[in-house]
């Protein structure tokens, strides 16, 4: 049977998200800013990102699939869903839940930077350096995080535990 272990607590997260909205702020008052979230996995993190940011944000998603039910990455990346609207001349972020192997931002920057926005910056709630094979620049980074498999606050494993408050490592 799985077990979980809590590897970042409910508040933990909830004080680092405030801080991240407010770094954020300070670095673009002015907005609006398209926040894009990579679907499934940061739709969490980005509605509590979005409200704690002052900045006024517009809110998009782009669908992406690079895992399939295992723990590792395909290296394929696919995407499943396309932005709504032109990001032509507007600040764009980026939202992931993890960095893991890099690929899927290194194809999502590329992709947004053909689309002519002023700019394109990444936050991510998690970030595991450990494992990258393609370097990618993240400017907002809310948690360094060891070698192993985690779950929760959006994180899924085969579609489960997306729900979990805490972000949890998975143990078989
Ligand atoms: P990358 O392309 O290898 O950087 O993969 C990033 C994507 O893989 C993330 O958006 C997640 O959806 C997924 N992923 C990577 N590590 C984990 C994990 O520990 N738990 C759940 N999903 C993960
Ligand atoms: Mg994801």
């Amino acid at each position: 049977m799985p077990s979980l272990r809590v590897l970042l607590s409910s508040q933990q997260i909830h004080a680092r998200v405030l801080e991240m909205a407010a770094a954020i702020d300070r670095d673009y008052s002015e907005g609006p800013v398209y926040l894009i979230g990579i679907l499934k996995g940061a739709c969490i993190f980005l509605a509590d990102l979005a409200r704690a940011m002052k900045t006024p944000v517009r809110i998009e998603f782009i669908g992406i699939a690079s895992y399939g039910r295992g723990k590792s990455s395909s290296g394929e990346v696919r995407l499943t869903k396309d932005l709504d609207v032109s990001i032509e001349g507007y600040d764009v972020f980026l939202v992931e839940d993890i960095v893991d192997s890099g690929i899927t931002l290194t194809y999502l920057a590329h992709l947004m930077a053909q689309r002519k926005p002023k700019s394109v910056r990444i936050a991510t709630l998690l970030d595991r350096p450990g494992r990258r094979q393609r370097p990618v620049e993240v400017h907002y980074v809310g948690f360094k995080i060891p070698d192993a498999f985690v779950v929760g606050y959006g994180l899924d494993y085969s579609e489960d535990y997306r729900n979990l408050k805490d972000v949890c490592v998975l143990e078989e």
